[in-house]
């Protein structure tokens, strides 16, 4: 005879994929009968039309019907208002229930990194989404936070075609190749223009940290605007502990202007520069040589100039990978396989041993 607290226990085991913590730890589980082999119960959603509800349903069979049950009855409903407020506090407040520790407490084990650069049009997006790739195919937990307010463009790069769910306050990042993502684009309908002043951007950036239930991470790369700005300013403030990366291209007048972002990471926001990458570094021609497109050597002579390491030179070079159409498709992600890609997976090892 199959017992309610047997049910409970199988139930522990199995997570809302989008919470990715066990539905009895979400109180989502209610009103098990038994009755023979047929366990009839409640699953409560967190919101009506959940997307996940199939996939929740019959990960619940499974677990009851390895108990030997042979009939599953599941009725879905979801949490009312009140429900999900105390559930949006849960999350928040992870410390509390499971000793998980916040992202910006002291205790956090999170690496941030912020990726810089002087100017727009270098590839800084393009280095932040590949390198966060590249670090979750090390099976590294990683998340992005797209701090590029006014150009933001990491979902657009990385695919990313849903919005976040949201529970009461909190909101939950949208997982795209491993990678979690927060981005004021998913706040902008139809790529409106975004036209908030600084108080409320140190706001937005704030609200990425608090309200957003990250989970633990290892690390959390956020794509910087370009230039010396106020959000870089805010981002010390929130995380001073911040590491950094600044972006350039060979190009002798990029490299001075990228010296500036990391002078003031080295003066004014006190951020550990981790080294610089350089993007656009060459164009491959069909004969295997190198044409300096740009120009050569504004990555090596910032590095010197900042006494950091060149961690990376990235060629010109589209990811060429696929099908539009495909749902996996995304305009900016190198593949493993790619030769660029594999670029990236030396820079993410590159990081990981300095951090
Ligand atoms: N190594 C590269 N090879 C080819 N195109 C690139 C490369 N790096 C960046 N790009 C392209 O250049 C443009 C600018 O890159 P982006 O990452 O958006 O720069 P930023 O964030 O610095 O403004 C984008 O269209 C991007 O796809
Ligand atoms: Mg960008």
């Amino acid at each position: 005879m199959i017992t309610a607290e047997q049910v409970l226990e199988a139930l522990r085991g199995v997570k809302d994929p989008e919470l990715d913590r066990s539905l009895v730890e979400l109180n989502m589980i209610r009103n098990i009968q038994i009755d023979g082999t047929t366990v009839s119960l409640d699953v409560i959603l967190t919101i009506q039309g959940c997307p996940l509800k199939v996939k929740i349903g019959e990960d619940v069979e499974d677990a009851i019907k390895a108990l030997g049950a042979e009939k599953v009855h599941v009725t879905f409903g979801s949490m009312t208002d009140e429900e999900r407020a105390t559930l949006s506090q849960k999350l928040r407040n992870p410390g509390q229930q499971t000793g998980n520790s916040d992202l910006l407490s002291p205790s956090s084990k999170t690496t941030f990194i912020a990726v810089a650069s002087g100017k727009g049009g270098v590839g800084k997006s393009t280095v932040t989404v590949n390198l966060a790739v590249s670090l979750a195919r090390l099976g590294k937990k990683v998340g992005i936070i797209d701090a590029d307010i006014y150009g933001f463009s990491v979902p657009d790069m990385m695919g990313i075609e849903q919005r976040p769910v949201v529970i009461d306050e909190t909101i939950l990042p949208v997982e795209r190749f491993g990678v979690k993502v927060m981005s004021m684009g998913f706040f902008v309908d139809d790529n409106a223009p975004v036209v908030w002043r600084g108080p409320i951007l140190g706001k937005m950036l704030r609200n990425f940290f608090h309200e957003v239930h990250w989970g633990e991470l290892d690390y959390l790369l956020l794509d910087l605007p370009p230039g010396t700005g106020d959000v870089a300013l805010d981002v010390h403030q929130i995380i001073p502990q911040s590491k950094e990366i600044i972006v350039t291209t060979p190009h002798a007048t990029a490299a001075f202007v990228a010296a500036r972002a990391g002078a003031m990471a080295i003066h004014t926001t006190k951020h550990e520069l981790l080294g610089v990458v350089e993007n656009m570094s060459w164009y491959e021609t069909r004969d295997g040589e190198h044409d300096y497109v740009f120009g050569r050597g504004g990555g090596q002579k910032l590095a010197e100039e900042l006494q950091v390491e060149l961690l990376a030179q990235i060629p010109l070079r589209a990811p060429d990978n696929g099908d539009p159409n495909d749902p996996l498709f995304s305009p900016s992600i190198y593949d493993a396989e790619h030769p660029t890609g594999k670029l990236y997976q030396q820079l993410a090892e590159n990081v990981v041993a300095k951090s």
